[in-house]
């Protein structure tokens, strides 16, 4: 009976060891130059196509950026964002409004098929081309470890529980620690990241106008600031206006929007939540006082912690040969 008992426990425990050694050889794939000897010049392709993108409008940077972040957090960073083909697909959730830029991705798969066709997956464009994004706008570059291949699934069901505008400071941060980021994480990665591109008055409404708790608008708001949002987002206005996200310095990857947020002049809800918590408060007060080097350093690690949110590796999902559509 003893001599059965050890042998399960040896069976149970070779299981465990052999899942945790999948697991981290599974993340472990990942690796900066993925592409050096199938396809050389994939990354500066990718950063052509996203230069010539930005340079005919700077918007393109933020939309890039965003993009990167709605792939991972939804079936990690598979590139399932960009399959627009079915009805009840992941980009027709709420939480994807205004989610674009796939167009450039296009235009990067494109010419990426010609050169090496059926090597670089839509997933590893879309990461590289936020990196690059960022780059172009005085933001960090950083290496991009790439090998991740692309998903055959999008849902509207699986968007559900994207990070929504209106959460509290308790919720964002569960829903970030879901996905293996931290607080500061969500500090550098959602304040650093909206320090460029702008917002729709849509997701003004509930912070200027309906409040909760107590209606009107959220007292968080710097007296001093709330006419000029009112102004640009009335109430009952179109709600398709855009205003920046970082008032100050739209366009440029910069340290003020953290001022902003603790001066109370954060524009959308959930910058203005990283107030709210002990934990992100000190996190944002210590990236005003330290230098833009180590902000900007701390944001390039997270944006590799983001890029690394359920890749698929190996002989999971496929390489697409157009990123809209699966094989
Ligand atoms: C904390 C959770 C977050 C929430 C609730 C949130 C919400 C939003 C909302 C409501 C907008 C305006 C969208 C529009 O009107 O088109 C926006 C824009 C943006 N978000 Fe976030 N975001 C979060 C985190 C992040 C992260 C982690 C990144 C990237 C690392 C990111 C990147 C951006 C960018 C670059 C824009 C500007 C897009 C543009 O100009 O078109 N956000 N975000």
């Amino acid at each position: 009976m003893q001599k059965g008992n050890t042998q399960i426990a040896l069976i149970l425990a070779s299981f465990i060891i052999s899942n945790i050694v999948v697991l981290v050889v599974s993340q472990g794939q990942l690796r900066v130059g993925f592409y050096s000897k199938t396809c050389p010049n994939a990354e500066s392709i990718i950063r052509k196509v996203v230069q010539k993108a930005v340079a005919d409008n700077p918007r393109n940077a933020a939309i890039l950026l965003r993009l990167h972040f709605h792939d991972c957090f939804v079936q990690g960073c598979d590139g399932s964002i960009l399959l627009r083909n079915d009805e009840d697909g992941e980009l027709k959730a709420q939480g994807n409004l205004g989610v674009v830029g796939f167009d450039i991705i296009d235009s990067a798969k494109a010419r990426l098929e010609n050169l090496c066709p059926g090597i670089v997956s839509c997933a590893d464009i879309v990461s590289l081309a936020a990196r690059d994004a960022v780059s172009l706008v005085n933001g960090p570059f950083y290496d991009v470890p790439t090998g991740r291949r692309d998903g055959r699934v999008s849902k509207m069901s699986l968007a559900e529980n994207l990070p929504d505008v209106d959460d509290s400071i308790n919720v964002l941060k569960s829903k970030f620690k879901e996905k293996g980021l931290s607080d500061k994480d969500l500090v550098l990665l959602s304040g650093g990241a909206h320090t460029i591109g702008a917002t729709a008055c849509f997701f003004m409404q509930k912070r200027l106008y309906n409040f909760t708790p107590g209606g009107g608008s959220d007292p968080a708001i710097n007296p001093g600031f709330l006419p000029q949002l009112k102004d640009k987002c009335p109430f009952n206005g179109d709600v398709n206006v855009r205003i920046p996200l970082d008032w100050s310095t739209q366009n440029v990857f910069d340290v003020k929007i953290l001022r902003n947020i603790r001066e109370g002049n954060a524009v959308i809800a959930s910058d203005a939540r990283l107030y709210d918590d002990r934990m992100t408060r000190q996190i944002v007060d210590s990236y005003i006082t330290s230098s833009a080097a180590s902000f900007n350093q701390d944001f390039a690690e997270a944006m590799v912690k983001i890029g690394n949110i359920g890749a698929k590796t190996g002989s999971e999902g496929e390489i697409r040969r157009a990123c809209n559509a699966v094989n």
